[in-house]
């Protein structure tokens, strides 16, 4: 198995950084061959590693040039780990856009090939959705979002993801959700845990459940061009990004078991509005109240569901991708017209039947 995984959050100062370095580290303590490139030009990635001004080796900007030269990453001493480097001359990139060399096509074509060296690929994003970031996202097989813990987390979240549904539709139909990881939680703070649940009810099952606590030695580490696992094995830092990594290998393995569970696969919600359920029709297979201008119209159907099987819920919403084993199902449903427009139906089951059901609209929050 080999994966691409884009670390994304046009909001500065997050942990991107962090989490692109720890993961990656992790990753490869763990055994899995990982790339990291640094796909930003503030290079705080590249800083973190001992890389000469000088140093012979591919540099970022040279993906992008897939006829260039052979590709030889800088060899980290942590075994396993490769890195990708960037230097001020990404920004020319940023500059000539798609004029300089090719379009994302090169990196694509680059990315393919390196794609079979390594199981893991890790990009650092820099914070702005300009042309390097969506030519990464363009490519990646999936998108990781560092949120900071941290009032008006959310803010500008809706931006990130409306480019992530343009770049799916536009370029890269297999673009994947791998999760929303919660950084820099501080368990002092009495309203982390309110945000924690913030999150978690605006996101749901594509939030990590490891969540990476504030620690110093994560900065430390930085500042002595090391991965927290190498210059302290024991701090909560460490141990947060191992634990991330354990839990992004069992995911893409329960993935690759089941293409069709929710998992942290958000994307098939996403997709085209075409395949959104539309209820009118829906609930015209219900033996109840079929008086579309009734007020109790929906509020009456949706608890008709209440105690009908698995079995039965695949019969009125037909084509089902949800897990048939977990006992939360998630329908993006049409109701009335709603402000964004993404209406989540969840259907809770016990002993196998409905046993409630929620509605969740996402709130344009900017
Ligand atoms: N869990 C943490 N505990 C303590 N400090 C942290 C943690 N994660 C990141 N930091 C520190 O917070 C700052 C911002 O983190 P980082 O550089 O990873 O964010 P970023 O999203 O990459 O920023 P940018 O948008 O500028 O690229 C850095 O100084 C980093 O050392
Ligand atoms: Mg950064």
């Amino acid at each position: 198995m080999s994966k691409i995984i884009a670390i994304a959050n046009q909001k500065g100062g997050v942990g991107k950084s962090s989490t692109s370095i720890n993961l990656a580290a992790s990753l490869a303590i763990l055994e899995k061959k990982t790339l990291l490139i640094d796909g930003d030009p503030q290079a705080n990635t590249t800083s973190s590693f001992p890389v000469a001004d000088d140093e012979v080796c591919t540099f970022t900007i040279d993906l992008f040039n897939y006829h260039k030269n052979t590709i030889t990453p800088f060899e980290t001493e942590t075994p396993n780990l490769s890195l990708i480097p960037t230097s001020i001359d990404l920004v020319k990139l940023e500059i000539q856009g798609k004029n300089y060399f090719g379009t994302h096509h090169e990196l694509k074509h680059t990315l393919a090939d390196l794609k079979n060296d390594y199981n893991y690929i890790i990009i650092d994003c820099g914070p702005s959705l300009n042309f390097i970031t969506t030519s990464f996202l363009a490519v990646a097989d999936s998108i990781l979002i560092p949120v900071q813990c941290e009032y008006y987390a959310l803010n500008g979240l809706n931006r990130l993801f409306s480019a992530f549904k343009t770049i799916k539709q536009n370029y890269n139909r297999n673009l994947d959700i791998e999760g929303v990881l919660i950084t820099m939680y501080d368990k002092r703070l009495a309203f982390s845990n309110v945000i924690i649940q913030e999150i978690k009810s605006h996101f749901r099952t594509m939030v990590f459940k490891t969540v990476i606590e504030r620690n110093v030695k994560i900065s430390e580490a930085q500042s002595h061009r090391k991965a927290v696992i190498d210059f302290d094995a024991s701090s909560r830092g460490a141990i947060n990004y191992l634990s991330l990594a354990t839990e992004i290998i069992e995911n893409n393995k329960t993935d690759e078991m089941n293409n069709d569970s929710l998992g942290k696969s958000l994307h098939k919600i996403l997709e085209d509005t075409t395949k959104e359920k539309d209820l009118t029709t829906i609930f015209e297979k219900l033996p109840i109240n079929k008086d579309k201008n009734s007020a109790n119209y929906f509020s009456e159907n949706y608890e008709k569901l209440i105690g009908l099987s698995k079995k039965d819920i695949i019969t009125i919403f037909t084509d089902s991708y949800n897990d048939v084993y977990s006992d939360v199902w998630v329908f993006r449903i049409r109701e009335r017209t709603s402000f964004f427009k993404k209406n989540y139906l969840y259907i809770h089951f016990y002993n196998q039947r409905v046993d409630r059901y929620e509605l969740t609209v996402f709130k344009k929050r900017e």
